[in-house]
Order: C-alpha cells, then sequence, then structure tokens
C-alpha cells in the first residue's frame, strides 16, 4: 500500500509518501517539508492570510517532489490522504482542494485525515508502538493529554483551559525581544540564565482537575519583566531559565497524574509507553523531566524524531495507512469539508479557550 499524504494546517506545506508492503516495517519513500517561517517571522506570528497564500503558490511543486522523491508514479499511489482539519481554514481548504482533485483525476480514493491523528499515530510509524498508549501533544496550537487505544479510538484526559505551550514560549520571547520562534530562542537564552531566580508560579500543580494553563504564568513573566526593566542579556536570560523552570515542573506535575490514571485504566498493559508529539517536544529541560517521570513510573518514553514530531505529511498518510489497513476510511471524502476546529476526542467536551488564541486555533 502506497499512500500519497498532504498535510497545509499550518505554516508548514508538507508533502510525503509512504509505503507498507504487510510483511516488514513502513517506509518514509519521500518526506518533503518546506517551512514558512520566514515570511511570518516579521509579524511575531503566523499570518493566516498569508499562509494560505503560501500554500497556494508552493503545493503543486513540494507534492510533486515528493512523488519525484518517493520514486513512485501517481499511477503506484494507492489513496491520497489530506489534513482537512484543525486548523488554519484557508491552508486547509488548499491542500484538501487539491487532493480531491488529484483523487478525482487519478480515480484514486481520498482519506480526510485529522491532523490530531496523525501526531497520534506517529510513534506506530517510527517505533511500532502498540496500543493503547499516551501522547502528550506540545505544540503551538495544542496542548493535551490523549489516550490513544485505536485508529479512530482517542480519549482526551488533559488540555490546555487557556493558552497552547508553545505559544506561552512564544509570548514569553515576544516580551522579552526575542525573535520568532520563541521557543528556541528561550531555551537558547535560559542557557545561561539562573533557573532560580525568579520563583514563577506552576500552574495547575497539584490540582484534582487534569488540565493545563499557562496565561498566568505569562502574566506572572511580564510583571517580573515589567519590574525589572530595561532588561540586560543576564535579566533575560535568567527570567527565560525560570520560566522553562516553572514550565517543565508544572507539565510534569500533570503528566506524571496522567501516567498514574494509566495504569489503573489499563492495568494489564505491559511496556506502557508515553509518547510526545509537537515543537516543544524539542525543548531539552522538558525532554529531561518527562524521561525522568517515565523512567520513574516505569514507561518508556518515545520521542519519534524531530522531524517527524513537528508538522509533517508523512503522518498524515500513515493516518490514511492506519484507516485504510482498519477499514474505516471516510466512504465520502469528497464531500469532506474542512474543520477549523476538530477535538480527536468527540466525547470530551470543549475546554473554555483551549489553545483558542493558538495558530491552529
Ligand atoms: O509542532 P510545531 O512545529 O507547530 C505547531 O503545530 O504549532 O510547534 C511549534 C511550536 C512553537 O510554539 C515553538 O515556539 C515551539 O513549538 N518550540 C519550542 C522549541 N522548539 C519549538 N518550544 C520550546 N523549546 C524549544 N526548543
Ligand atoms: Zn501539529
Amino acid at each position: 500500500m502506497r499512500v500519497l499524504g498532504i498535510e497545509t494546517s499550518c505554516d508548514e506545506t508538507a508533502a510525503s509518501v509512504v509505503a507498507l508492503d504487510g510483511t516488514s516495517a513502513p517506509e518514509i519513500l519521500s518526506n518533503i517539508v518546506l517551512s514558512q517561517i520566514e515570511e511570518h517571522a516579521a509579524f511575531g506570528g503566523v499570518v493566516p492570510e498569508i499562509a494560505a497564500r503560501a500554500h497556494v503558490e508552493a503545493l503543486d511543486g513540494i507534492i510533486e517532489a515528493a512523488l519525484a522523491d518517493s520514486g513512485a508514479k501517481l499511477a503506484d499511489i494507492d489513496a491520497i490522504a489530506a489534513t482537512a482539519g484543525p486548523g488554519l481554514v484557508g491552508g486547509l481548504i488548499v491542500g484538501l482542494m487539491t487532493a480531491k482533485a488529484i483523487a478525482a483525476a487519478a480515480h484514486k480514493p481520498l482519506i480526510a485525515i485529522n491532523h490530531l491523528e496523525g501526531h497520534a499515530l506517529t510513534a506506530r510509524l517510527t517505533d511500532g508502538l502498540d496500543f493503547p498508549y499516551l501522547l502528550l501533544l506540545v505544540s503551538g496550537g495544542h496542548t493535551q493529554i490523549v489516550a490513544v487505544r485505536g485508529v479512530g479510538d482517542y480519549q482526551r484526559w488533559a488540555t490546555t483551559i487557556d493558552d497552547a505551550l508553545g505559544e506561552a514560549f512564544d509570548k514569553t520571547a515576544k516580551m522579552l525581544g526575542l525573535p520568532y520562534p520563541g521557543g528556541p530562542n528561550v531555551e537558547k537564552a535560559a542557557a545561561s540564565g539562573y533557573a532560580t531566580r525568579f520563583a514563577f508560579p506552576r500552574p495547575m500543580k497539584g490540582s484534582a482537575q487534569p488540565d493545563f494553563s499557562f496565561s498566568g504564568l505569562k502574566t506572572a513573566v511580564r510583571q517580573a519583566a515589567t519590574a525589572i526593566a530595561p532588561l540586560s542579556d543576564q535579566d533575560v536570560a535568567d527570567i527565560c531559565a525560570s520560566f522553562q523552570a516553572a514550565v517543565a515542573d508544572a507539565l510534569g506535575d500533570r503528566v506524571s497524574r496522567t501516567l498514574t490514571r494509566f495504569r489503573l485504566e489499563f492495568p494489564g498493559k505491559a511496556g506502557p509507553a508515553l509518547v510526545v508529539a509537537g515543537g516543544v517536544a524539542a525543548n531539552r529541560t522538558i525532554k529531561a523531566t518527562l524521561e525522568a517521570l517515565c523512567a520513574e513510573a516505569g514507561f518508556a518514553f518515545v520521542a519519534p524524531p524531530l522531524k517527524l514530531c513537528t508538522d509533517n505529511a508523512a503522518m498524515i498518510a500513515w493516518a490514511g495507512i492506519e484507516r485504510l489497513r482498519a477499514g474505516i476510511a471516510q466512504e465520502n471524502a469528497a464531500d469532506f469539508v474542512p474543520r477549523s476546529r476538530w477535538p480527536l476526542d468527540s466525547v470530551s467536551a470543549p475546554m473554555v479557550g483551549s489553545g483558542r488564541r493558538g495558530a491552529k486555533a
């Protein structure tokens, strides 16, 4: 089975071909990602209209490159899988309409994929993980812990009640005058800072409610920065280090709570695992915190290669393969309308404000 995947939900234009022959491990035949970061950097965040136009300009060439790189012709492809939500609707329309056109012209089945499902299933492409497992998704638009129970069977156990974690990094960077995207720059500055100089709050730590919150922390950072302005480089480094320590601590508390819940809900599961996905998973302090927690709780810590953790189309093609294999691809995907909001778990009630201001809200 060979599936062409297309991803355009935010600021990456991506296409990929993934193959599965049924006997060996799946193979990523090509994986092309074009980042638009430079086009958005001047604005300090993703501008939806610029993103949509950039997808229109780039997508055809990216798909051609993905096919050429894979060595497959369109005729060799068994299905087209495209991200149909959640995300910025302009980009989603570009990707899904292109996929519909290719599918119609080449007489191939089309599969509309939930972007979050792509992240959720990546660990099965990279590490062959068995269900069930836990997924921590920490990106610019999402902060969730999901129990991945099967293909199409997801339970959201925690989400943010305000900002996404990547968004908190980006806003902190902006307040401190660091360039976009903020996460890597905050981490870099933090390396030469004192993490104990500022006692920032650890939002939700110890709370019986499983969710995340980062807006209070962001406010505390702003107040600390305003109180000591103008900021020296050392002040910026100290604020970044203290912020990062608070984030790691708060995140660790929330994750450790869900590891306990996982043990209770899946008592027979041998070799339980926590998978991380999303750009924030690149942060070494956060990664080290999670690794230590997992080791202590007897969980495997699975961090797929960063280029498959951040937005890409291989995860979309793979989700297509998983759906085809499980026999749960939609029958009328050609009529599918892109959804800017599309929860993975339709049972858990949406949280007021959860990630609403994120790039992917
Ligand atoms: O997954 P991703 O590439 O795109 C989205 O789906 O949002 O994640 C981007 C987010 C941005 O908010 C960025 O600041 C954050 O991930 N990020 C980081 C680091 N690298 C990227 N946050 C903290 N530390 C990092 N090293
Ligand atoms: Zn994503």
